[in-house]
């Protein structure tokens, strides 16, 4: 699939970010977004539980396109394809974790946190990035300085996004969407707490 067919940044106005404990809980979370009118999810591989979750996802909740994020490595790249991830998303960049995700052939967002970063990734032929950390590295400012020098850059900032910041960011020419974690908070997951995330994916839904 070649990027120039496939926009990731147009699928929803909130990429939601989430951890899961279990395949199970990866389900129930992804049921609550699509309830709350969200079809997009970012499963992070950082617990042992994202493979699986991936896998359930795929088979039990096909409204949703369910990616991986947190890839750092060419062969967790592999493995989150095998595993039946739609896209790939990753905190940064390096030439064999670019050229891992292209062999995967599915789309995927670089990280990118500098103009060498944006200026790699745009070498290699491809245009939407992620932009991490956002907050911490510049946030909207930074943002709104880059059309200037990289105007085919787009960006799906993340990192210390809110409901409340994310509209200043969607504003911006070069934003598609935003990513964040806070639709899905640690105690509303653990307590199983469905209702709480829809209402949180419906108020990000909102923002498209
Ligand atoms: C990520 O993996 O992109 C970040 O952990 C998400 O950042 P946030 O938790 O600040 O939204």
């Amino acid at each position: 699939m070649s990027e120039s067919s496939t926009s990731l940044l147009s699928l929803s106005p909130v990429v939601p970010v989430v951890v899961v404990d279990s395949a199970e809980q990866g389900v129930s979370v992804a049921r609550a977004l699509v309830a709350g009118g969200v079809g997009v999810i970012e499963l992070t591989l950082r617990t042992p539980a994202a493979l699986d979750a991936i896998r359930a996802i795929a088979a039990e909740v096909p409204e949703i396109t369910v990616g991986a994020g947190t890839v750092t490595t060419p062969a967790r790249a592999a493995e989150a394809a095998a595993a039946g991830a739609s896209f790939l998303v990753s905190p940064g960049l390096t030439p064999a974790l670019l050229a891992g995700m292209e062999d995967t052939g599915l789309p995927f967002l670089p990280g990118t946190a500098t103009v060498s970063e944006v200026l790699t990734v745009l070498e290699a032929g491809h245009t939407e990035m992620k932009f991490f950390p956002a907050e911490a590295s510049g946030g909207v400012t930074y943002l709104g300085a880059l059309p200037t020098v990289v105007p085919d850059a787009r960006f799906c900032p993340t990192g210390g996004i809110s409901l409340a910041s994310a509209p200043s960011y969607l504003s911006l020419a070069n934003v598609g969407c935003v990513g964040g974690s806070w639709l899905t908070p640690p105690d509303a997951l653990a307590a199983g707490d469905w209702e709480r995330i829809t209402k949180l994916a419906a108020e990000a839904a909102a923002l498209g």
